[in-house]
């Protein structure tokens, strides 16, 4: 354990990231300095947000050709320098695209494994799942009774925004690209259905499905299916806008939506970062975890093994070619 493995961003991607984009770089292994923690990288989150630091719009700043690639990780402590870790613990940290990493105490979250599996607080107990249950039910506000369509409805965000939506008596209705994609949404995760926008017309399928519309949309796409789900809301309905896979990886923003159709339904439209939730986070790793063992949540990893995939992983990830939640194995647990 002599080196770190790092890899860094090496140029801007243009259009969808490619493995090109990033090198593997060794670097000397770092020690724990006063108040910090040395700490080996188990799993590694991928996430869509990354793509927008590496164009330099995202708004917690961006990524730099040369700078080590940043994400999430649940690490193990193999050495602390402050009285709270010992050796052994398991937390969460930005730690970036790394198999080891050094950080103040400050910045590290325990986990729990005694909850659920390790890398779910990286997916349904971790950041994306945070952003479904205090999107929707913080902003999205559902009623017992409503129609909630959601896109992007197998991945790590859509997936738990239908499942919780049900939790709380709403139909849940999903768009997904591959027809695998939706037949999972519907038969293992549960919702009354799922359109695919890649097989078939989206608005004669959103017709089909649920006739008089739709009460809420979360929305983790923008584009065209922004405006389909726009042009489908019902008196009073709630829109979420949460996330744009349709324009991360594009230069020229795709025009509209056309913010009529809000008016005319009488929609109320929030915008949603999750950092604003944090407060959330107890509460909802309280009562997901809950479910997760009652067997009420269902969820999907799309893993990779080692750090030196983790590139063409989140390739694959800003493609739309993942399937669930993104993770890279990095090490034992
Ligand atoms: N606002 C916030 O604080 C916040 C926090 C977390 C995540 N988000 C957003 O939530 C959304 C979902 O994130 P996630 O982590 O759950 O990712 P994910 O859904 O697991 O993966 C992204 C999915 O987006 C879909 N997609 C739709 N149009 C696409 C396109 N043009 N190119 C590529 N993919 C496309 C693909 O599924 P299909 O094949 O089914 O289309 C792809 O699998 C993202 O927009 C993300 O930025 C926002």
């Amino acid at each position: 354990m002599s080196q770190n493995t790092q890899i860094l961003l090496k140029r801007q991607s243009a259009g969808v990231p490619v493995a090109a984009d990033f090198e593997t770089t060794t670097a000397p292994m770092p020690a724990a300095g006063e108040g910090e923690l040395l700490c080996e990288t188990l799993y590694l989150s991928l996430d869509p947000y990354l793509r927008g630091k590496i164009s330099g719009r995202h708004l917690s700043g961006a990524i730099l050709p040369g700078d080590l690639m940043a994400g999430e990780a649940i690490s193990r402590v193999v050495d602390s320098k402050h009285a709270d870790f010992a050796p052994g613990d398991l937390i969460r940290a930005h730690t970036g695209w790394q198999s080891h990493s050094t950080l103040p105490a400050a910045e590290a979250r325990r986990v729990d494994p005694s909850l659920a599996p390790l890398s779910t607080f990286l997916g349904v107990l971790g950041m994306p799942g945070l952003t479904a249950y205090a999107g929707l039910l913080r902003l999205g506000e559902p009623v017992a009774g409503d129609t909630v369509l959601v896109s992007a409805a197998s991945g790590a965000v859509g997936s738990m925004v239908g499942q919780i939506a049900m939790q709380k008596g709403c139909r849940a209705i999903g768009i997904a690209g591959a027809p695998e994609k939706c037949a999972w949404v519907k038969d293992t995760a549960g919702f009354a259905d799922c359109v695919s926008y890649k097989t078939g017309n989206l608005r004669e399928q959103l017709d089909e499905c649920s006739p008089d519309g739709f009460d809420l949309y979360f929305d983790n796409v923008g584009g065209d299916t922004l405006q389909a789900a726009m042009e489908r809301l019902r008196l009073g309905a709630r829109v979420v806008l949460c996330g744009l896979m349709a324009q991360y990886n594009t230069t020229e923003m795709p025009p509209g939506p056309n913010p009529a159709w809000i008016i005319k339904a009488r929609a109320t439209v929030r915008g949603m970062v999750v950092y604003d939730h944090e407060d959330l986070r107890e509460t909802f790793v309280k009562e997901v975890s809950g479910w997760l063992r009652e067997g009420k949540i269902h969820y999907l990893e799309d893993r990779t093994s080692g750090l030196e995939n983790a590139a063409e992983a989140f390739s694959r990830l800003m493609r739309g070619d993942n399937v669930g939640k993104a993770i890279v194995v990095v090490g034992d647990e």
